[in-house]
Formats: C-alpha cells, sequence, structure tokens
C-alpha cells in the first residue's frame, strides 16, 4: 500500500459486540491467507476492541480478507487520515491535501459526515465544504467515504464494504415473518457454541423450534465458511492487492465446505413457514429436516436448541410457561434464545430447577445485553450439567 506496509482497518459491529467481534477476527486469523497462498504467518499486529468495533491493524492482503470470514462485522473501514480542525477554512485545506482518486478505482465518490462535540457541528456545512475540497465528491458516488468529527478530531475513511455484510447475497430473499437479522442470529449461535470445538458441534443436531424463515439455521450453516456469494466495494478499488482479485484465489482456502453440524431440524406452526424451509434446505451442507410443532422423531445425537421466538408489535408472545415446553420438548442439551430482557428473565424464573446426577443444578444459565431494532434483548443460555 504506496510505501506503507501496515494499514489500520476499523471492523465495525453493533455495540455490545466488540469482544465477541474481537475473539471472532482471533479464530479467523488462522485462515487468512499469506501473498504465497499458504496460510499467514504474519496475521494481525493489533486488535484493540473499541466502541462499536474493533481496530485491527495488518497487511492490507490480511485485513481485507475478514470480509469473506467474519459473520459478526457489519462493515470494514480503512482508516485513512486523521486530523484537528477548528475552522472551516483550515478543514477545507487538510481536505484539500488529500487525493481521493488512487483510493477509488471511480469516477465519483460519496461521503457520509458526522460530527459530535467538536466547533464544527454542523454536518451539512462539512459536507459543503468537503464538496468545495474535492470535484468528484457527489450526493451518490460510486465508492463511499466517512468523516468523522469528535471531540475537533476529523477522522476520514474509506468504505470497504459496500453493502451492509448482513446481506449474505446468497441471492435469496427468506422473506417470512420478522426475521432476525443475520449478523444477531450469528451472534447468538456463538453464544449458544461458547467454548465448544467444531469437532464437538459435528456430532450435534441443531433444532429451532419456531424457524420462521429459517435465518439461524441458514447461518448455523455458514458459520465457518468463507463467502463469496457477494461483491464488496474494495475489490473495485485501485490500491488493494491484485492478488485478491484473480479469479481463482478463493480455491486457495482448502478445508472449507464440510458441514459443521450432523443435521438441522427446522419446526414452524404456519405451513407456509414450513414450505420455505424446506426450499432452503436446498441450497444448505447440512441436512435439514422441517416438521410440524409437536412432532420432531426421536434421535441419538446430542440436539441443540436455538430460536428466535415470535415477539414486539406485530407478533403475538409466547406465555413463558409455554415458551420453556416449545425448548425443553426437543430434549436438549443446550439452548440459546433472545428474547426481550423481561421475557427472559421470566423464562429463567420458570425453567425447571432439578439436579444433576452430582446434586448440583442440572441447568446452568447465562445471559448477555443485546439490542434488536431498538428493543433491548436478552440472549439467554440454558446449558444442562452432566
Ligand atoms: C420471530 S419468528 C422467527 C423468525 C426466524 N428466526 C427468522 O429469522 O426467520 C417466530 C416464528 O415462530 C412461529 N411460531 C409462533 N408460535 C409457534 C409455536 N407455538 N410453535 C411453533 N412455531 C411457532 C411463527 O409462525 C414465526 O414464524
Amino acid at each position: 500500500m504506496r510505501g506503507c506496509a501496515l494499514a489500520e482497518f476499523f471492523v465495525v459491529c453493533p455495540i455490545g459486540f466488540e469482544n465477541d467481534l474481537a475473539q471472532e477476527l482471533r479464530e479467523i486469523e488462522g485462515f487468512l491467507l499469506g501473498a504465497g497462498n499458504l496460510p499467514t504467518t504474519e496475521g494481525y499486529q493489533e486488535l484493540e476492541p473499541q466502541k462499536g468495533g474493533v481496530r485491527v491493524q495488518a497487511d492490507p492482503l490480511i485485513g481485507l480478507q475478514i470480509h469473506f470470514f467474519s459473520k459478526l462485522a457489519s462493515r470494514l473501514l480503512l482508516r485513512l487520515k486523521r486530523f484537528r480542525a477548528l475552522e472551516f477554512s483550515l478543514l477545507e485545506r487538510e481536505l484539500k491535501k488529500i487525493d481521493p482518486a488512487p483510493w477509488i478505482g471511480a469516477q465519483t465518490f460519496s461521503l457520509k459526515v458526522s460530527s459530535q462535540k467538536s466547533k464544527l457541528g454542523q454536518e451539512k456545512r462539512i459536507f459543503e465544504t468537503a464538496q468545495r475540497a474535492w470535484k468528484q465528491l457527489k450526493e451518490d458516488g460510486a465508492q463511499e467515504f466517512y468523516l468523522r468529527a469528535e471531540n475537533d478530531e476529523f477522522e476520514l475513511s474509506l468504505d470497504l464494504t459496500g453493502e451492509h455484510l448482513h446481506r449474505r447475497g446468497s441471492g435469496r430473499d427468506l422473506g417470512g415473518v420478522a426475521p432476525i437479522r443475520e449478523t444477531l442470529a450469528a451472534a447468538l449461535l456463538r453464544f449458544l457454541i461458547g467454548e465448544a470445538p467444531l469437532s464437538r458441534l459435528q456430532n450435534v443436531t441443531l433444532i429451532d423450534p419456531m424457524a420462521g424463515s429459517g435465518t439461524l439455521l441458514a447461518e448455523a450453516s455458514r458459520l465457518y465458511q468463507p463467502n463469496f456469494d457477494r461483491a464488496y466495494a474494495f475489490q473495485s478499488q485501485k490500491w488493494i492487492p491484485k492478488i485478491l482479485l484473480s479469479p481463482t484465489y478463493r480455491q486457495n482456502y482448502r478445508g472449507f465446505g464440510a458441514p459443521t453440524w450432523a443435521g438441522l431440524m427446522g419446526a414452524d406452526q404456519k405451513p407456509e413457514a414450513r414450505a420455505r424451509l424446506e426450499s432452503l434446505a436446498e441450497g444448505l451442507t447440512e441436512t435439514l429436516e422441517t416438521f410440524a410443532p409437536g412432532e420432531l422423531p426421536s434421535g441419538t445425537n446430542p440436539r441443540w436448541v436455538v430460536s428466535n421466538p415470535p415477539y414486539g408489535e406485530r407478533l403475538q408472545k409466547i406465555p413463558a410457561e409455554d415458551l420453556v415446553r416449545i425448548l425443553l420438548e426437543p430434549k436438549p442439551e443446550r439452548v440459546a434464545v433472545i428474547l426481550p430482557e423481561a421475557l427472559a428473565l421470566e423464562l429463567e424464573r420458570r425453567w425447571p430447577r432439578e439436579n444433576a446426577p452430582n446434586g448440583g443444578p442440572l441447568w446452568s444459565f447465562s445471559k448477555q445485553r443485546v439490542l434488536n431494532g431498538g428493543i433491548p434483548c436478552l440472549l439467554a443460555k440454558f446449558v444442562k450439567n452432566f
């Protein structure tokens, strides 16, 4: 990258998931390829959770590949320049020093401006100042820069991603009522999995008893697979290592494609949801079987349950005692759900209080706070102790 080997990336995620994202990035590191098409021995030089994401210092070739593997990230930015400006004239002078052309690979670009706790607080005027500095800046440019001011410090970043990363680009609109966002689905699945190794998941049947359009099951299937089903903005930018554009590059990622789970099962009370689940099954690595509620067959594999039960304005919530019954019907070893805080705590209160053979409690409960579409929710997990 133009005389400087390391780049500074900011990997954006929903607030509250910064440490989960940092952990995911550490796991991904071993999959990333160096210039010789072999797993990199360099990895990231620095990785630091910050509010709203993780700052990563890495060779551009390494950092850009995060796009293919991260399921928690919503966007990657390349941090280009920081400066201080207390006057619009100074802001214009600083922006004029930056030539956007080598970065974008396009004729035009747009700019997202945000300003907090800064003397130059008017975002519209900041944008107009940038328009005076850069004639390629348009309202609907082909690439995008972010200009953020906080405490009078400006930071210019290049968007590397384009469309939000929760759009997995499988060419399939799952449809259905109140589907969960894919990045949040991935977070719930990672919460369910915890420290369990991949080899353990390969013996587990994963069940969503209120599967709707099947976002959680689809996401579970692709959790450890690279995503080449969509385009990323960086692929049409001029500055990137050309090796990333080679049509055969993705073939160098070996060892992917094996099923993550022993099998997937989805149930829903609505026949149209079950019909959609059946068509979803065709595109997945694992076998996905679809059932009406109460018709799940018994099986020998350990079972884990994951679900996003109905709640909110458009869906009638299920009373906690019914929810306990629906979630425990498959006889699972562990269960993870996302629910509004009060409902999740009520679910915990109503969860069976049996003892394990060793005399301790049979189920352990853990939770993590999240926002789902602005609603304060909990990821709630019940793990059976043996
Ligand atoms: C919030 S949606 C699930 C969305 C799903 N996670 C997705 O992303 O597509 C809840 C689903 O639970 C189903 N449902 C509601 N009550 C049910 C019950 N008692 N048994 C089975 N499914 C039920 C609804 O038909 C709906 O599809």
